[in-house]
């Protein structure tokens, strides 16, 4: 049988993040990406979410996953 979620309508990808809101949405501002590069997480795993921190790693180890980040690049001139 399927593993149900707490609502049970099947198995849920977030085990742990921001439980308690009915969506986790999270909102980015291109003017404010100040780094050339930032990874966000999309294995829900990450301690840093919405940063990936690399769990993504041990999780694709332990479940023969293949998860990784998007990593969105700003051109500087
Ligand atoms: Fe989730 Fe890297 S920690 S994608």
């Amino acid at each position: 049988s399927v593993d149900k979620g707490p609502k049970g309508k099947g198995h849920p990808i977030n085990p742990s993040i921001r439980k308690e809101c009915p969506k986790v949405v999270d909102v980015l501002d291109v003017e404010d990406l100040n780094k050339e590069k930032v990874s966000y997480c999309r294995c829900w795993k990450s301690k840093k979410f919405p940063l990936c921190d690399g769990s993504h790693n041990a999780h694709n180890e332990e479940t023969g996953d293949n998860v990784g980040p998007v990593v969105i690049r700003k051109k500087i001139n």
